[in-house]
């Protein structure tokens, strides 16, 4: 297995859609994120949502979407442009190896290049949610002033991460 295996995102087609049918988390994370099924369903009804995926040496391992209208994200309005990032996971067998942290770096650095417009970086995440935080603080984000109280599992932080310009 390699040591620093390449780790890659990628628009989902039709070609990974099996592939990422499979991955899960583990039971109790289901409350801070959705079945992948239901994701994609989503993101292909959403204007302006891109699924993604997140590929180890070329395979999926994990997901996460991109909210070109961020209101959607936490009911908020935001002066400079923002893209709401959502479900992001970790397969659950490929977990606690680092490779969440290196996704995200990818994954930031990828909406800068593919949307330069962009400037900011919102999402939200549970309080509860505590690797999660750790991941999105270690990748810069932090908390917004308030809380957000939507969704099913509890009140949640905003947190924003300015992407460079
Ligand atoms: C959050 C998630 C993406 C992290 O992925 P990962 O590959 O395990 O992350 P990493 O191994 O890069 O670790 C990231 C941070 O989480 C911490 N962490 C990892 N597993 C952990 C665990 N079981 N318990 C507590 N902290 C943990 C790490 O210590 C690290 O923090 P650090 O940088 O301060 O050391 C993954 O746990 C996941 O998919 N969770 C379920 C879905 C979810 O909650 N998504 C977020 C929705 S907002």
């Amino acid at each position: 297995m390699p040591d620093c295996p390449d780790i890659r995102v990628r628009p989902v087609d039709a070609s990974l859609r099996p592939a990422l049918l499979d991955l899960v988390v583990h039971e109790a994370q289901y409350d801070f994120v959705g079945h992948i099924a239901a994701s994609l369903a989503d993101a292909a009804m959403c204007e302006g949502s891109e699924a993604m995926a997140i590929l180890r040496e070329g395979e999926p391992i994990g997901f996460y979407r991109l909210e070109h209208h961020p209101r959607s994200i936490a009911d908020m309005t935001f002066e400079r442009t923002t893209v709401g990032l959502r479900s992001f996971f970790i397969d659950a067998r490929w977990q606690g190896q680092g490779l969440g942290t290196r996704a995200l770096a990818v994954a930031m650095a990828d909406l800068s290049r593919r949307h330069p417009q962009v400037r900011d970086v919102v999402l939200t995440v549970n309080l509860r949610n505590t690797s999660a935080i750790a991941l999105y603080r270690h990748a810069g984000f932090r908390e917004a002033a308030g809380l957000y109280h939507g969704g099913r599992s509890g009140p949640q932080y905003v947190m924003l991460c300015a992407l460079p310009p």
